[in-house]
């Protein structure tokens, strides 16, 4: 039988090494290795030693309905969590310091416990006091909240033990506590774990929502919670930039709701104020006639949001060139690029590249790609796009355009924030049902990234010519047969 030895656990992903290394073989990160003691052997006898009892299994059908939920009273976070925190589950809240978890969390907390719930509030990071000026600054204070400042997980899970009806208990954040029958220090994988185990049962078997708020390393994993990840029902990550006001917030995983659902708060001196229409606040910088941007029409979650994408082409100092890009993928940028020099004859190989989606907003989507073509091929001619389009499709490498789903959500947002066309996927025969035609709404369907730059080529090509200045970055802009 093995001895119990002291391992070595790797702070980013978890596993353990019977030897110390300086890099994790698991998951290649460096220098993340901690010394832990081993786990405690389970006293029981094992399971090869018999003596288990029989399980039942049942059928698919049954009496369950649909789990009560715990509105927060903030819909935009109800939004997120599918209707509101369920009882007896467990939701792990991620994000960067400083970007407003504590803020959000005391919000919601204050509104349930106005609403008569029982509500505690755990700050391991911060005093009472710091709390309650907090409150005091969001208006707040008057809410009858149940504040504690402590760090001992065995404190506070005897304190649990004693609630009969709480409804909901926050611990911000979970990194600062330690449970003292381990070794390793507050934050560790180790410690983090345990703890976070402890709370989930006592939630699982007190009734009572659980949230726990979580950091995120700058490498943009939460730390240590990644290995909480699985053990929690939902995970929703908080992000958005310092430097806007705007917050998205987004759920990752959802036992009881979508995933990919979305937040959009803002930051105000009162708090996170919700923002029911994200398209108009994403929208509101935006000034027309600049050559560059271009407006997306995309979904997140359910719901449909418009918003600016920038470029910017700089001719490059030597080197390799330049690419750029904040809140969109840096390989679909190079794709992009790549298909609009080898199928649209646009030359911007010797440019710096820059691309920013305005906002703050982080894309995934496939369906920007006719956006950022149409800014890149905008500033690259040094034409603007028409300020009242908005584009939308999926680029292939052949320069194809190609169908994304919800045409319908996109075009109604676009409509009801008054553009008056839009530039979208050719509709193949076999792909039946078009997009309902809207008034107003100019729709322009193409087939081919080339019937995409070929108008700003066209008007580029008039204008250098009349003002006999340096040549376009524009070649032949044919069509591919
Ligand atoms: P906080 O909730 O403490 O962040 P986290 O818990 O994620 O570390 O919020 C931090 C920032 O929010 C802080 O820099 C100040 C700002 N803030 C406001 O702008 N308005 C407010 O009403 C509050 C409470 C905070
Ligand atoms: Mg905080």
């Amino acid at each position: 039988m093995a001895k119990d030895r002291t391992r070595f656990v790797c702070q980013a992903c978890g596993a353990a090494h019977p030897k110390w290394g300086g890099r994790c073989d698991a998951c290649g990160e460096w220098n993340t290795m901690q010394e832990e003691a081993p786990p405690p052997r389970p006293s029981g006898p094992t399971a090869k030693a018999g003596g288990g009892r029989r399980v039942e299994f049942v059928g698919l059908q049954g009496q369950s309905r649909p789990p009560p939920r715990l509105p927060t009273g903030l819909a935009e976070l109800d939004r997120v969590l599918g209707g509101g925190m369920v009882p007896a589950s467990a939701i792990l809240v991620g994000g960067d310091p400083g970007i407003g978890k504590s803020t959000i969390l005391l919000q919601a907390a204050a509104r349930i416990a106005a609403a008569g719930k029982r509500v505690l509030y755990v700050s391991g990071e911060e005093a009472v006091e710091q709390v309650r000026l907090r409150a005091l600054r969001l208006g707040l204070e008057k809410a009858p909240l149940a504040l504690a400042a402590a760090t001992a997980l065995r404190d506070i899970a005897a304190s649990l033990e004693q609630e009969s009806d709480a409804a909901l208990v926050v611990i911000d954040s979970i990194q600062t506590l330690w449970l003292d029958a381990l070794d390793s220090a507050p934050g560790t994988v180790a410690q983090v774990r345990a703890c976070a185990a402890e709370l989930i049962r006592l939630a699982k078997t007190r009734g009572f929502a659980l949230v726990l708020i979580g950091h995120v390393t700058k490498e943009g994993t939460l730390a240590g919670p990644r290995v909480l990840e699985h053990m929690v029902d939902a995970t929703l990550y908080f992000e958005g930039d310092r430097g806007h006001q705007f917050r998205i917030l987004r759920a990752v995983k959802n036992r009881y709701g979508a995933t990919d659902e979305i937040g959009v708060f803002e930051m105000t001196d009162r708090g996170l104020v919700e923002v029911p229409n994200p398209s108009a606040l994403f929208l509101a910088e935006r000034r027309g006639n600049v050559s560059g941007s271009a407006v997306f029409a995309g979904i997140e979650g359910t719901r449909p949001v418009l918003v600016e994408v920038q470029a910017l082409l700089s001719p490059s100092s030597g080197g390799s060139p330049r690419r750029s890009v904040v809140g969109w993928d840096q390989g679909r940028l190079s794709m992009l690029l790549a298909v609009l020099e080898a199928r649209c004859g646009l030359s911007l190989g010797a440019n710096d590249v820059y691309l920013n989606i305005a906002g703050g907003l982080r894309i995934a989507e496939p369906a920007a790609d006719l956006a950022v073509a149409a800014a890149l091929a905008s500033a690259a001619t040094d034409r603007p796009t028409d300020a009242e389009t908005v584009y939308f499709g999926e680029v292939g490498l052949s320069g194809e355009v190609r169908q994304v789903a919800h045409a319908d959500l996109r075009l109604r947002e676009a409509q009801k924030l008054g553009f008056a066309a839009a530039v979208l996927p050719r509709r193949l025969a076999r792909a039946g049902r078009a997009p309902a035609a809207l008034e107003g709404l100019k729709l322009t369907e193409i087939g081919h990234m080339a019937d995409l730059v070929a108008p700003f080529a066209e008007r580029s090509v008039k204008r250098e010519a009349g003002r006999g200045g340096a040549a376009a970055a524009v070649g032949a802009a044919a069509k591919p047969a």
